[in-house]
């Protein structure tokens, strides 16, 4: 079966973290995040995938090559103009044989596909959403369902007076009929969340509820963090939690630990963390990594190739590829440094301060 992901949004609500990479390639853990994704599609026996880029396509390309190292065959389609979700559809049409698979490429989940292709041939389905339930619907298509599993009702980003009486969103996971892209206009801008799931409502939409899956849309900084701590307390299966084991530490031989790694956590090739350091519990350390006497990182995410002073404080933070701290500086509640970011000594980021790459903050500089 062939596997539609769209990726071509631009990711404004994770920068810095994108300003220099696309999403679907910005490192979750130990592999770009898209990575999960084929992983989970892979093991449900897709090996078919077309990726629908909008935005910088070719680094998309350069990182995830032609899926063989997953097993996957994987073609690259860009729109010339951004095309909306269904126009993005559309537009892979002639790409498509039969039955496919459509899914959103933020989400990190192990809904149980196999189960939602069974319940979509059965209904005779001509679309069948996978939902998951949330506290708060607010940012997702919330649906109401039938006794039979037909949607009654779809309501994109529900405004909070809204009286629709259900917790169900859809979790961007779709198993759609052929038939279904006759609805789309070719050549054109078109939601499918807006035009296409409402047309369709009695036309055969479907709704398949997986209460006991692991779900989350990666798309903002807090809920990468909760993403990150996710797959490293092994709250859905993936490769990573296969590699952290039982001990739930991952320190690669490379690395050099003469302070304290607390699980979980996991540390990458060739990092190094000094004496009195801890990194841990709930810490990501990538490649190449240098974290200074006495510092704490702890929940947190430092990318590769950054530099972390001594008696520095990370918690609850994300330093991103080859940023630069200086002793005795704190990041913390929610923070995020862009790529290259360099912090001079005795600063204070906190906040979910956001700094971009090129910025440079001198020692003292910052306290907020
Ligand atoms: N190729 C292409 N072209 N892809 C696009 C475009 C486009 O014009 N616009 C958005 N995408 C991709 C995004 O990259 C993302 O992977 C996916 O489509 C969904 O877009 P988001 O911008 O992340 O939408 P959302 O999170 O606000 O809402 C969507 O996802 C929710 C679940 O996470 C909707 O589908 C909701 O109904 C759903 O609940
Ligand atoms: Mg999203």
């Amino acid at each position: 079966m062939q596997a539609v992901i769209l990726v071509g949004g631009e990711g404004t609500r994770l920068r810095p973290l994108t300003s220099t990479l696309p999403k679907p390639v910005v490192s979750l853990v130990d592999r770009p995040m898209m990575v999960y994704m084929l992983e989970w599609l892979r093991g449900h026996g897709i090996d078919d995938v077309i990726m629908s880029c909008g935005f910088k396509a070719t680094k998309v390309r350069e990182v995830l090559g032609d899926g063989s190292q997953l097993g996957i065959r994987l073609r690259f389609v860009e729109e010339p103009d951004p095309r909306g979700t269904a126009g993005a559809l559309k537009f892979a049409e002639e790409f498509l044989d039969g039955r496919f698979l459509m899914l959103n490429g933020d989400v990190l989940t192990d809904i149980d596909l196999g189960a939602q292709i069974a319940q979509h041939d059965k209904a005779g389905a001509a679309a069948t959403l996978a939902l998951v339930p949330v506290l708060d619907p607010s940012s997702y298509g919330l649906v109401k369902l039938r006794e039979d599993g037909a949607v009654e009702e779809f309501l994109e980003k529900p405004p909070a007076d809204s009286v629709l009486d259900s917790s169900l969103i859809s979790a961007g996971a779709y198993v759609l009929e052929r038939s279904v892209l006759d609805l789309i206009a070719p050549d054109r801008n078109v939601s499918i969340e807006r035009e296409v799931w409402p047309a369709l409502i009695d036309q055969g939409l479907f709704g398949f509820v997986d209460d006991a899956a692991y779900w989350i849309d990666v798309g903002t900084p807090q809920r990468y963090l909760q993403a990150t701590f996710d797959i490293l307390e092994g709250k859905l299966r993936t490769g990573v939690a296969d590699k952290l084991g039982d001990g739930y530490l991952d320190v690669d031989p490379s690395a050099e630990v003469a302070g304290r790694a607390v699980p979980p956590a996991i540390v990458g090739a060739r990092s190094r963390i000094a004496d009195g350091a801890h990194v841990g519990s709930l810490a990501v350390v990538g490649e190449d990594v240098i974290v200074g006497e006495s510092s704490i990182v702890e929940r947190a995410v430092v990318l590769h190739g950054a530099r972390i002073g001594e008696s520095c404080v990370l918690r609850d933070c994300i330093v991103g590829p080859g940023a630069c701290i200086g002793d005795r500086s704190q990041v913390i509640g929610g923070a995020m440094l862009g790529e290259g970011v360099v912090i001079g000594s005795d600063n204070v980021v906190a906040r979910g301060a956001r700094l971009f790459p090129g910025m440079e903050v001198p020692d003292g500089g910052l306290a907020f």
